[in-house]
């Protein structure tokens, strides 16, 4: 089985490849212009945008949307991640948290699957802490200041074996995965 996933973010692609490996589903890039609602939610997000692409790529279509929402900031970037990275970055962010005790926040993402003319929506969501400094140097993004609840470390610090087993991606794509495989095989 191979989905397309519509990305132009080459970590992502390796780390969605990595994720559904195990499942025997294979992951094509499909550079295809994505429409992005405004919306808090990163699964309205994604969900718009794939019911957009699905009439035009059809099956195996999926978008995968990613928000940061930082709780002292009152959930900003939240869906604004992006932006905020190539703007501001990871030192701007690290500023707007100076002197703030509370560093709580929490990744969201969003993929969502186009099957049978349907857009199915799998979530995954990691709490966890915004680092007083960047620590780390694997994965990309956020990774360096986001350390997901318990375990004393960043994404960036426990590397792209540990992160694709755990994160908010994982916990999306392993979903999106079990459900693929089951409809597969009842309608085989
Ligand atoms: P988008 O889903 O491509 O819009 O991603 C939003 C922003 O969050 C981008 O700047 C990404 O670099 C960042 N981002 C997305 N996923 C991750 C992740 O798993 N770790 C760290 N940063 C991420």
């Amino acid at each position: 089985m191979r989905i397309r996933l519509v990305t132009n973010n080459p970590h992502k692609l390796a780390e969605v490849s990595q994720i559904l490996a195990p499942y025997g589903i294979e992951v094509e890039r499909l550079g295809a212009e994505k429409v992005e609602v405004q919306h808090d939610d990163v699964a309205e997000i994604a969900k718009k945008a794939a019911e957009n692409l699905c009439v035009r790529y059809g099956d195996y279509v999926v978008v995968e949307d990613t928000g940061l929402y930082i709780e002292a900031l009152g959930g900003f970037p939240g869906p604004y991640a992006d932006y905020v990275y190539r703007t501001i970055g990871l030192s701007g962010v690290l500023k707007l948290l100076e002197g703030v005790a509370n560093r709580r926040a929490v990744f969201r993402c969003a993929a969502a699957l186009c099957l049978g003319g349907r857009v199915e929506v799998f979530l995954g969501e990691v709490r966890g802490t915004i680092a007083q400094v960047p620590r780390g140097t694997g994965g990309f993004g956020y990774d360096p200041i986001f350390e997901p609840e318990g375990l004393g470390r960043t994404y960036a610090e426990l590397g792209d074996d540990v992160k694709n087993k755990i994160s908010h991606r994982a916990q999306a794509f392993s979903k999106l995965a079990t459900w693929l495989t089951t409809t597969a095989s009842k309608r085989a």
